[in-house]
């Protein structure tokens, strides 16, 4: 636990699936005030509302389309207006939709670069906006992936929005470092999460996923989600314009393990 969380005002796009519910439960547990915004599963973010508050936390649910400006000002705004504040932005809400390359639609493009990086821009540049103008140090955490550096064929258009984080936080963290304002990505690599269920349900395709990890297992939610901790508290008050990976060393070539090559 990091105790300079408690009444931390957090807002996590995506917040009510995925990484994005294990990090809001994770700062439910660190006695943050969460703002779980959602695009269509209402349900889904009240569950994670009333989990929050079955451990003693304080969350408000917030409906919003990342790609909407108006819908992004709204609910940096209603943090604002609910919790007095905001302290830490993460920018989590995410796609991806395979196609072959040269068959990849315009809108199937747009769809995700709109979501992965015009949404986490969107998202950063309020939070940013706030944090100058009300003289905060404050957060913002943009979910990048392992393909923010490996390329990925049928995956071209979630791949550049991750390159894209990847600069996109670098640059934010330089241009705001001298007010203390800090910006890094987390780089998930195979997790266990709705958007993979499909995939690792396939036994086949599970162990072949795995065969690409050096720890050799699909990672839990919950191991992103305590990296979101760290990088949100103080315990990481130097860590700027950094992307910490969470994937069990698949960065790290596997193809070369055991001195091949
Ligand atoms: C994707 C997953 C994929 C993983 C490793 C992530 O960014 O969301 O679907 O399994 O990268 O390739």
């Amino acid at each position: 636990m990091y105790t300079d969380l408690k009444g931390k005002v957090v807002v996590i796009t995506g917040g009510s699936t995925g990484l994005g519910r294990a990090m809001a439960v994770r700062f439910g547990q660190e006695q943050s005030k969460v703002v779980i915004n959602y695009y269509k599963s209402k349900d889904e973010a009240l569950e994670v509302k009333k989990e929050i508050e079955a451990a003693g936390g304080q969350a408000i649910t917030v409906q919003g389309d990342v790609t909407k400006e108006e819908d992004v000002v709204n609910l940096v705004q209603t943090a604002i207006k609910e919790f007095g504040t905001l302290d830490v932005m993460i920018n989590n809400a995410g796609v991806e939709n395979p196609s072959p390359s040269h068959e990849l639609s315009l809108d199937n493009w747009n769809k995700v670069l709109d979501t992965n990086l015009t949404g986490a821009f969107l998202g950063s540049r309020e939070a940013i906006k706030y944090f100058v103008e009300n003289d905060i140090k404050g957060n913002v955490i943009n979910m990048s992936s392992v393909h923010e550096m490996i390329p990925w064929p049928l995956f071209v258009h979630y791949a550049a929005s991750k390159g894209g984080i990847k600069l996109m936080s670098e640059t934010l963290a330089l241009e705001y470092a001298p007010k203390g304002i800090r910006v890094n990505n987390i780089g998930p690599g195979a997790m266990n999460t709705p958007i993979n269920a499909e995939k690792f349900a396939d036994p086949v395709q599970r162990a072949d996923v795995e065969s690409m990890i050096p720890m050799g297992y699909i990672g839990k939610p919950e191991e992103v989600a305590s990296v979101a901790a760290f990088l949100a508290s103080s315990e990481a008050s130097y860590v700027t314009g950094i992307t910490l990976f969470v994937d069990g060393g698949m960065t790290k070539y596997p193809s070369f393990q055991a001195g091949r090559g």
